[in-house]
Parts: structure tokens; sequence; C-alpha cells
């Protein structure tokens, strides 16, 4: 039965040819740290699933931040788990991502053709720190609200801009609840639509270009 559906929907949509293309495709033989990619990729669609969950029950904001996230944690069924996912899942990500990206260094995978490959991957790590720092306000408790002052009065001390850039930040000169959210927009809008395009190009890259193989003595 299965069988007759995937073939009936083949001949009008052609999936195998693209199932084929991406999971069938030749890989040279690599070893264990060529897994970090498929890892960092595993813990996005992680944070993907849970933060959608997330917003279920969060409300952004500063009267109703810190308690909605309580009852996350205490009352929502499982919410301590969606939760605990979405939290250290950030930190599984930021940290895989490095990783990730130190094998590319090590192995000289940046280098022709894969250049662009690289320069996505750069934005991609640009847009995980992100997602660190706006979701760290968002619990809106004593430490998301002083990291937030720190962190946006470290931007504060860009040469010439710097004030401009922690009111765009901040959304005026104080913390307030245009920062939570704005924070909040970033994080569940903006950043997610970067990550998306961006890890669509490096992934189709990634396929049509193939994988590297593991640099010979002699190269
Ligand atoms: C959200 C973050 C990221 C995800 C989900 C991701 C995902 C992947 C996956 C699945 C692969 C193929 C398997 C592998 O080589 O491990 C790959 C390859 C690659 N990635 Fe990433 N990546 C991310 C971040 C980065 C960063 C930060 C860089 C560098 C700045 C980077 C540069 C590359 C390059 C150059 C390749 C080609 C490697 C080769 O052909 O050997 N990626 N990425």
């Amino acid at each position: 039965m299965a069988t007759k559906v995937g073939e009936w929907l083949d001949q009008r949509i052609g999936w195998r040819s693209v199932w084929e293309t991406i999971f069938l495709r030749k890989v040279p033989k690599v070893n264990w740290f060529y897994t970090l990619g498929s890892a960092t990729l595993f813990t996005a669609i992680n944070q993907i699933v849970t933060g959608i969950l997330l917003t279920i029950y969060y409300v952004p904001t500063p009267d109703q931040a810190y308690d909605s996230v309580q009852y996350i944690t205490t009352q929502v069924p499982a919410g301590w788990l969606i939760r605990g996912l979405h939290h250290w899942g950030a930190s599984a990500m930021v940290v895989l991502s490095v990783l990730h990206m130190l094998r590319v260094i090590f192995y000289g995978s940046y280098k022709f053709p894969r250049e662009v490959t690289w320069f996505t991957g750069v934005g991609l790590l640009l847009v995980v720190l992100g997602f660190g720092f706006t979701g760290y306000l968002l619990p809106w408790d004593q430490k998301a609200y002083w990291a937030t002052t720190v962190g946006t009065r470290i931007a504060e001390v860009t040469p010439f801009i710097g004030d401009w850039i922690l009111r765009v930040m901040r959304g005026g000169s104080e913390l307030t609840a245009v920062t939570l959210a704005r924070f909040f927009g970033v994080h569940v809008w903006f950043l997610p639509a970067a990550l998306l395009a961006l890890l669509g190009i490096h992934l189709y890259l990634v396929v049509r270009i193939g994988i590297s193989s593991i640099p010979k003595r002699e190269e």
C-alpha cells in the first residue's frame, strides 16, 4: 500500500529523485568530526519545535513574563521538559556550532569551492549568538534583566554609534517593556527567518558541492 502511494506521488511530484540526491549521495570516507554539522542541525530543530511550544504559554510583557515562565515550569504538563530542552539545547547549539566551525577550519573545508558555505556558516554563527542574547532576557528575572543591562552597555562602547546602538537595542535609554517586546520579536521572528534562509543555502551547497574529504599529508 505504502509503495503504491509512494509510486503514485512520485509520478506526480518526483519526490524520489529529490530524496536520492539528498540522502543517497556518495560521501567520502570521513570521521566522527564530520557529524558535528548534523548534530548542530539536530539542536536547531529541537530549538524550533520546543520554542514554538513555549510561545503557547509565554507572555512577553514585564508583568506577565516571569510568572508565565514559572507557570510553564511548574504547572503545564511536561512544561519543565520543554523549557529544559530549549534552555540546554540553546547552550548545546552554541557549543556544537563552534565545534563544527573548528572542524571546518582544521580540515581546510572552507577553501574553494566551499567559500560561500563558509560565509553562510559565519552568518549562522551570528544568528545562533543572537538567539542566545535575545533569549536570555525573556524569563525577565533578575539575572536576565541585569545581564541584558550589561550586554547592551557593552554595545554602547562602540565608537561613534554606540549610543545609537544602545537605544535601538533597548528601544529607549532604559530597559523597559519596549526592550522585552523587541527582544521577543527578534527572538521569534527576525532570527528564525534569518536562520531558515541561511540554513537553506548552507545545506543546499553541502548537497550540491558534496562533503570535503579528509586532506592528505601531501596536499
Ligand atoms: C546553525 C549552525 C550550523 C548548522 C546547522 C550547520 C550544518 C551543516 C551540515 C549538516 C553540514 C554537512 C556535514 C558536516 O560537514 O558536518 C555542514 C557543512 C559545512 N559547514 Fe555548517 N552548519 C552550521 C554552522 C556553520 C558555521 C558556523 C560554519 C563556519 C563559519 C560552517 C561552515 C560549513 C562548511 C564550510 C561546510 C562544508 C564542510 C565540508 O564540505 O567538509 N557551518 N554544515
